[in-house]
């Protein structure tokens, strides 16, 4: 949808979005404000099952709502699949694939967020298109501060990790390219942070043939914005029934719903925290679990992994283990433990993003039967 107002366009927003306001227009009849029997509906109350039901959808996330039909239409219901783009007390407006509904939520009979479409034949952590998939993790790595120009993601996060800082170039910016370009430049330099743009494409693609990097090269900016970990990064996905399970001689892993300041400083021993924004980026998405093990001498953390928590989706983050214990079946434990999680929650697939560079790391989830769904780069000024 296009967006040019600078709010966010993905993940949790207030109930009450003044930006869709109630109307009363039916979704059989969507754009006419007819308002006579959908009126009926909302007068009967905003505690009904529908409320219920539609409570736990989060915005920006795909849907799937069943939805009673009103009366003489010859079906008792309907689906709506598309994404949840705001709710209030009386109303769900959704972003189907041809059109924008608004729901009467009390006529709402069934409700969940599903995972996005398949875009190609395959298993499910291989038949989610690029985008789709860049839009699942940008979710799982939540911004602190995010924007939109049309598809496009803009993300600021106080400079902590370049996924959190940089536009994520998805879809259709609504606009031409170098007006796009000079909507996210400003957003950034609105909050005195470089421009960054994260591009993807399949593996081994050449970035420089994107309109929008040919485009950014005019401009100076140069790919990977001359950090060698920003040249290429793998986004590799599994299947989490593959995953071999805990065993008894595994050693304990801790998965805790909150972040602890324990995690949180050994978590620091492998990048550079900005206070604030790390704790919020960590703590942003709609669900996480910190995974952690300890070393049972000294009790202090030795390994740990973030894991993000979507429909169908798992998500890992920040896998580490000290360097003092590599090599001992530790990450793989870790790793066992999530897609445990994930199985037992209905996440078939799973996903990470690797650094190509990151030899151990590619290793590693080569190892587990990850491959490689498709690689992104960043783009930025060398100064960046
Ligand atoms: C990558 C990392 C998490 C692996 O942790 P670990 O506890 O040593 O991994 P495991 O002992 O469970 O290794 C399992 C298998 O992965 C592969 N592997 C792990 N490290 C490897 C390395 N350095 N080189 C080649 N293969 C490696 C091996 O096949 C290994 O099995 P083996 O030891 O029987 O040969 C660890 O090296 C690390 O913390 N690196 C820094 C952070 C990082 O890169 N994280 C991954 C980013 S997503």
């Amino acid at each position: 949808m296009p967006d040019m107002n600078g709010e966010p366009t993905h993940g949790p927003t207030d109930e009450t979005n003044s930006d869709t306001g109630p109307r009363t227009d039916s979704p059989t009849d969507s754009g006419t404000d007819s308002g006579t029997d959908s009126g009926t509906s909302v007068a009967a109350g905003t505690d009904t099952p529908g409320h219920r039901l539609t409570a736990g959808l989060t915005i920006g996330n795909r849907v799937v709502v069943r939805y009673r039909l009103e009366e003489g239409e010859g079906a008792a219901a309907t689906d709506f699949v598309g994404e949840l783009v705001a709710r209030n007390t009386d109303f769900l407006v959704v972003d189907t694939k041809t059109e924008r509904v608004k729901l009467i939520r009390a006529d709402v009979l069934a409700a969940k967020d599903v995972p996005p479409p398949a875009s190609r034949a395959g298993r499910p952590h291989e038949r989610v298109s690029a985008d789709d998939l860049e839009k699942l993790m940008a979710k799982g790595w939540q911004a602190v501060d995010r924007g939109g120009v049309g598809d496009w993601v803009l993300r600021a996060s106080g400079g902590f990790t370049g996924r959190a800082n940089s536009v994520l170039v998805v879809g259709d910016p609504s606009l031409p390219v170098e007006r796009a370009i000079d909507f996210a430049e400003k957003w950034y330099a609105d909050r005195e942070r470089p421009a960054i743009f994260q591009v993807h494409g399949e593996t081994g693609f050449d970035a420089t043939e994107q309109p929008t990097v040919a485009a950014l090269l005019e401009r100076g900016y140069v790919v990977g914005g001359g950090h060698d970990n920003w040249q290429r990064v793998l986004v590799m996905t599994g299947l989490s029934a593959a995953v071999p399970p805990l065993t008894e001689q595994s050693a304990p892993v801790t998965a805790d719903a909150q972040l602890q300041l324990d995690w949180l400083t050994a978590y620091g021993e492998q990048r550079s925290i900005v206070p604030g924004a790390t704790e919020a980026v960590l703590t942003g998405s709609d669900g996480q679990l910190f995974l952690s093990v300890r070393d049972p001498d000294t009790n202090t953390i030795i390994g740990l992994a973030r894991l993000a928590i979507h429909p169908g989706w798992a998500g890992i983050f920040g896998l580490w283990v000290h360097p003092d214990h590599r090599r001992t079946g530790l990450a793989t434990t870790i790793v066992s433990a999530a897609a445990m999680v994930a199985r037992e929650n209905n996440m078939p697939a799973m996903y990470l993003q690797v650094s190509e560079d990151n030899a151990a790391g590619v290793a590693f989830w080569r190892d587990l039967g990850f491959t490689v769904h498709h690689e992104y780069t960043y783009v930025a000024k060398p100064s960046a």
